[in-house]
């Protein structure tokens, strides 16, 4: 497989957004991140420990392609949050923007429960398989229509592994 990202390059960016998410709330106040299993397990593990003390975190899981490589647009929450949100700073971390059709019904769902704000950072982004108008604050990288995996991105569960996000073979 081709490798898109470096391992160092990807270690680089999240700790640039660590710090931009930082500077963009009072200092004293907590920021509590909510990361989108399984995919964003590990952007959230290097995001949060480039961040102060500040930060609360949780986690929630919705569908997923399961082995293919295109999504159905049905989106299904399959583990909810521990934690309330009213009334706190949100950010949503997630492994990628792609049609957008799952950050536009988890930032739905997160909204109704009435955050102080919500805000959604993405390892990386798609432009051009949007579907849907979603708001995404913070960005990694922005890549062309090629299925990735590694870094938390996976193909039929395997690849989550890798340190480094590389192209599937063939997509
Ligand atoms: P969306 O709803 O189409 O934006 O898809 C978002 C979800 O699809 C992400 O959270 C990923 O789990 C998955 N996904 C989208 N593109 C890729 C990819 O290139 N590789 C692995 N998973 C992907
Ligand atoms: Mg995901």
């Amino acid at each position: 497989m081709e490798t898109l990202i470096r391992a160092e390059e990807v270690q680089a960016r999240v700790r640039e957004l660590a710090g931009e998410i930082e500077r963009d709330y009072p200092p004293d106040e907590e920021i509590h991140l909510v990361g989108v299993l399984k995919g964003g397990f590990m952007f959230m593990s290097d995001l949060v420990r480039a961040m102060s003390a500040r930060v609360t975190l949780d986690f929630i899981a919705v569908s997923s392609y399961g082995k293919a490589t295109h999504t159905s647009g049905e989106v299904r929450l399959l583990k909810d949050l521990d934690s309330r949100l009213e009334g706190r700073h949100v950010v949503i971390v997630e492994d990628i923007v792609d049609t957008g059709l799952t950050l536009m019904y988890l930032q739905g769902v997160l909204r109704a429960r009435a955050p102080r704000s919500l805000r959604t950072a993405c390892l990386l982004s798609k432009p051009s398989r949007r579907l849907v108008n979603v708001t995404v604050e913070y960005i990694g990288f922005t890549i062309e229509d090629k299925f990735v995996v590694g870094y938390g991105l996976d193909y039929g569960e395997k690849y989550r592994n890798l340190s480094h996000i590389a192209v599937l073979d063939g997509s």
